[in-house]
């Protein structure tokens, strides 16, 4: 039996630079409860959502990952040529296959770096994330980029009052790269099928094509069976991701949940008895729920707004449909 040579890899990952995109389409409340039966007051009280953005047509989910993608290479000081895989986690992307992230390292001007798509709905940078630090440390890639991109406004139903106000558009992006300390601590992740049904695409394609009038399948959505679920489980996944890095609360200075609803963060901030200094991400109000987009966006604001500096210690945690979810704490870039 020949000796392999076995891959090595950098021993420690970081993020290197956080870059995002948000499109130029603002829609308040008020516009979204001209199709359902709902109100301002309503929205906000349940979700904390004031307004959201929606793509134009020329914000496609390529444009607004390459826009996002460009700005965290810059704030990485690393050059496209170098990174050697590109991750993007998505369920908007139209086409079955090929993976949208193949035209995105393209346009980018990687050099042919491996790119494929991953499916984990609001729980996809996360997992993103974890796989890039993997990659990193165990050779597959010197730099990794990982993008989370969503259009959820083509196939979410307007008049569908469950979740016509809830979901929104954006891109983020992070390199991810080698780091004399450790940068991303190990992941917590999992998955439970049984719930597969509480937030789904309505219908699987044959059924949309073989109807007498095909009209785009739409997500729908058990919102109260999400919230009790997040807002119970993922404190737990929570604690375990700062105790497999070897953090304790008083040493966590930011926490960026999935941007889903403001009381499933408040339910999950109380559960986690996170003290009054730590800084929680807040983006939900003025971006709406934009899934596998929501954490870097979230972060993305809370540096410019002085909420967040680089070196502090970042707990994410995002969770959606499967139901899968995905924790890790990193520092910020
Ligand atoms: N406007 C006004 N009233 C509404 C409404 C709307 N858009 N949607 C539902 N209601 C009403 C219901 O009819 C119900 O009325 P009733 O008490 O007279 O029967 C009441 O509000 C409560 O409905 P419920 O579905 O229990 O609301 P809720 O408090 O669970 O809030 C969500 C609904 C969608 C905001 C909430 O469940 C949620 O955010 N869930 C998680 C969603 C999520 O995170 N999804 C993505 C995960 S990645």
């Amino acid at each position: 039996m020949a000796a392999l040579t076995p891959a090595t890899g950098a021993q420690h990952a970081a993020i290197l630079g956080l870059g995002s995109y948000r499109p130029s389409r603002v829609i308040p409340n008020a516009e979204v409860v001209e199709a359902i039966d709902s109100s301002d007051e309503w929205i906000q009280q349940r979700s904390g959502i004031k307004q959201r953005r929606w793509a134009t047509p020329e914000e496609t989910v390529q444009m607004m990952s390459v826009a996002a993608a460009r700005t965290a290479l810059e704030r990485a000081g690393v050059d496209a040529r170098q990174i050697d895989c590109v991750i993007v986690a998505t369920v908007t992307h139209m086409f079955q296959t090929p993976a949208v992230a193949t035209a995105i390292a393209h346009e980018l001007g990687t050099d042919q770096a491996a790119a494929f798509d991953i499916s984990a709905a609001c729980a996809g940078f996360c997992h993103g994330v974890a796989l890039a630090s993997d990659l990193v440390r165990g050779g597959s890639a010197g730099y990794a980029l990982v993008i989370g991109v969503e259009r959820l406004s083509d196939i979410t139903d307007i008049g569908d009052r469950g979740t016509a106000f809830i979901f929104a558009d954006g891109a983020g992006a992070v390199v991810v790269g080698p780091s004399e300390t450790p940068g991303i601590g190990p992941v917590v992740w999992g998955s439970d099928g049984e719930q597969f049904d509480l937030i789904r695409q309505r219908e699987d394609w044959r059924d949309v094509v073989a109807s007498e009038r095909p009209e785009m399948p739409h997500l729908v959505m058990q919102g109260n069976a999400v919230f009790r679920w997040a807002s119970y489980q993922m404190a737990k996944t929570g604690q375990q991701a700062l105790d497999r890095a070897g953090v304790s609360i008083d040493d966590l200075d930011v926490f960026v949940p999935h941007q889903a609803n403001m009381r499933i963060t408040d339910a999950m901030a109380r559960a986690m008895k996170l003290p009054e200094r730590v800084k929680i991400a807040r983006d939900i109000a003025e971006q709406g729920n934009t899934s596998a987009a929501s954490i870097p966006l979230a972060l993305d604001r809370m540096i410019e707004e002085g909420d967040a500096k680089s070196g502090d210690t970042a707990l994410l945690i995002a969770f959606g449909a499967g139901l899968a979810y995905a924790a890790q704490v990193v520092t910020v870039p």
